[in-house]
């Protein structure tokens, strides 16, 4: 029976990652600012250094050091406290805890992590942007301070899940090597509380509302779940390094000619 590590664990996608795993007979081991009393859960703050390492000894203690699985869901939207945050927890809070657990997934059997990006990375400010730089550089205290000096919050998240992305892609090149698979999966807009709370917001609900995928609505949670799913299993063995779209075609429309 694998074990697999699910962040974001409480609520919207990472909660049907949760549901749909242990169907598919993984030993989930959820992590969220809460515990929950479904399955073995750990709250830790995946917005600090204390946080995340708290994390990963509380996830080496429960899986004995073997680790099959990790899915990184936990995330903040453009209605987060501040941007330094979106950057802490989008960027920092992954990264540090897929590199924190390597030695776990090692361990693992044909061990797999997918790490949830967005359609938002492959917006043309993202890439650039000093705030993006600075997360691929590991500088965390000048990647926060740039995001809220700028106070964009659009801008702090589509550079935070460009880094997001980019940096899983590299780990990929470095890992595949040592048997661990590692992926991206790219939401366009889900039903979730994140979303909901994007549409309501004074300063992006609108533009959230008007953006809608060529399919003509929005993803429930469980589309999005059903594809990490089948990344977790073998049938996705040879899938690595890639960003899966699953967005009803948002970045077709928005990019046709860029895959
Ligand atoms: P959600 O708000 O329903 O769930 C996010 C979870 O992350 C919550 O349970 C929350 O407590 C947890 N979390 C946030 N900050 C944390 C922290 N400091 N420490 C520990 N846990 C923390 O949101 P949703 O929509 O399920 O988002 C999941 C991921 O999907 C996020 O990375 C988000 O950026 C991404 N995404 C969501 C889209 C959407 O339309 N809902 C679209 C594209 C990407």
């Amino acid at each position: 029976m694998p074990t697999t590590a699910v962040t974001g664990s409480a609520s919207g996608i990472g909660a049907a990652v949760c549901a749909q795993l242990e169907k598919a007979g993984h030993t989930i081991i959820g992590i969220d600012r809460k515990t929950d009393d479904n399955f073995t859960s750990i709250a830790a703050d995946l917005s600090t250094a204390e946080g995340r390492q708290n994390a990963i000894d509380l996830v080496y203690q429960q899986s004995n050091g073997v680790l099959d699985g990790l899915v990184c869901c936990a995330g903040l939207g453009v209605t987060a406290p501040n941007c330094g945050l979106i950057v802490e927890v989008n960027y920092f809070g992954v990264t540090s805890l897929v590199t924190g657990l390597y030695d776990a997934l090692r361990q693992g059997e044909q061990a797999s992590v997918v790490v949830i990006g967005s359609v938002a990375a492959n917006q043309q400010v993202a890439a650039p942007h000093p705030m993006a730089l600075a997360m691929l550089d590991s500088d965390e205290a000048l990647a926060t301070k740039l995001a809220n000096e700028d106070q964009q919050a659009h801008i702090a998240y589509a550079a935070s899940k460009f880094a997001v992305t980019s940096w899983s892609r590299q780990t990929a090149v470095k890992w595949g090597g040592n048997g661990i698979r590692v992926n991206v999966v790219a939401p366009g807009a889900v039903e979730t509380p994140l979303h909901q709370a994007s549409k309501d917001d004074a300063r992006y609900g609108e533009a959230v509302r008007n953006f809608v995928a060529p399919i003509g609505r929005n993803s429930e949670a469980e589309e999005i779940a059903s594809v990490v799913t089948f990344l977790q299993s073998n049938q996705a063995s040879f899938i690595h390094g890639s960003v899966l779209f699953v967005d009803g075609g948002m970045d077709a429309m928005m990019r046709a000619n860029s895959f």
